[in-house]
C-alpha cells in the first residue's frame, strides 16, 4: 500500500488492519509533505505491528519531482499494489498527481481516492442554494476559528488580514462542480515563515489558505473514467460531504 498525503494516516490503518485480518501480508510506504506527520504514521503503524513499513517519503505531490518518480514507480508488478489518496484531491491545483498515479499502476492495481462532495444540482427547490450554504458553512465562527489556525502557524495575525471565503464554479481539469475557498488579503507588508522558510507578503496580496474542492457522484466518476480507471466502488459517507471511490486500473 502506498498511502499518499498519509497524515497520521487514520483512515490508512484501518484498512491495513482490515487487509491482515484477510491474512494479506501488507508493506506500507508514506508519502505526505509533512514530515511531523510522517513520523506519526510510523509510529501508530509501528505499535500495530504484523505489516513492514518501507521508507516513508516527504514530498509535495504537486512538485514535479513526486511527478517523474511516481510514473517510474512500478517496482513490484508481482504484488497488487494499492494507492490510497484520502483528503487530498479537494485542495489539488490540478490532476496531474492524479494522472501521475495512474500512470504507477499495473493492470488489477487499487487507488481509492476520496471526494468532497455537493448536493446533485435539480434537488428540491426547497433546499437553500448548495453554494451558498457551503461558503456560509466555512464562514461560521467554528469554521474561522480552525482556518485561522492556518495563519498563526505561519506567523500572521488573522486580525491583521481581510477574509473572504466564497463558493463558486471553478473550471478545472479536476472536474469539480464548484470550489469553497478562503481567502486573505494582507493590509500592510507581512513577513510569514512557513516550514522555517521565510516569505514577504506586500500590502493588499491575495493570499488563498484554503481549498475544497467539490463534486457530485457524476463528476467524481467522469474523472475516473477520464483518468483510464474503472470504478469498482463508490461509497458515500452518512453525512453525504465525503465520497470515497475504489477504482482499478484495467487488467
Ligand atoms: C486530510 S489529511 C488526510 C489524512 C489521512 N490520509 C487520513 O485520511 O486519515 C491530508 C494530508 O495530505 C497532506 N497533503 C496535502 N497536500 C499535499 C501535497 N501537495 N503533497 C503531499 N502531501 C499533501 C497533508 O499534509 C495531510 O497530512
Amino acid at each position: 500500500m502506498i498511502a499518499i498525503g498519509a497524515g497520521v494516516a487514520e483512515k490508512e490503518f484501518r484498512l491495513v488492519k482490515a487487509l491482515v485480518s484477510k491474512q494479506a501480508t501488507c508493506s506500507v510506504m508514506f508519502v505526505d509533505i509533512s514530515t511531523d506527520l510522517l513520523n506519526q504514521a510510523q509510529a501508530t503503524f509501528a505499535a500495530g505491528g504484523n505489516v513492514s513499513l518501507r521508507a516513508p517519503a516527504s514530498a509535495d505531490i504537486a512538485s514535479s519531482d513526486f511527478l517523474i518518480d511516481a510514473s517510474r514507480a512500478k517496482t513490484n508488478a508481482n504484488a497488487l499494489q494499492i494507492f490510497t489518496l484520502f483528503g487530498v484531491l479537494p485542495g489539488l491545483v490540478s490532476n496531474a498527481p492524479l494522472t501521475a498515479i495512474a500512470n504507477a499502476l499495473n493492470p488489477g492495481d487499487l487507488f481509492l481516492l476520496s471526494f468532497n462532495l455537493i448536493q446533485e444540482p435539480g434537488t428540491p427547490s426547497s433546499a437553500p442554494p448548495s453554494l451558498e450554504r457551503l461558503a456560509t458553512f466555512y464562514d461560521s465562527p467554528a469554521a474561522r476559528a480552525w482556518l485561522q489556525e492556518i495563519l498563526h502557524e505561519v506567523g500572521l495575525d488573522p486580525a491583521t488580514a481581510n477574509w473572504r471565503v466564497s463558493a463558486e464554479p471553478r473550471p478545472n481539469d479536476l472536474n469539480a462542480l464548484a470550489t469553497v475557498t478562503a481567502q486573505i488579503t494582507t493590509q500592510a507588508p507581512t513577513q510569514i515563515t512557513w516550514h522555517a522558510k521565510q516569505a514577504s507578503l506586500p500590502a493588499r496580496h491575495h493570499v488563498e489558505v484554503f481549498r475544497s474542492h467539490r463534486h457530485t457522484s457524476k463528476s467524481a466518476a467522469d474523472l475516473v473514467q477520464a483518468l483510464g480507471l474503472e470504478l469498482v466502488d463508490w461509497q458515500v459517507s452518512p453525512s453525504g460531504e465525503e465520497g470515497v471511490a475504489l477504482t482499478r486500473l484495467p487488467a
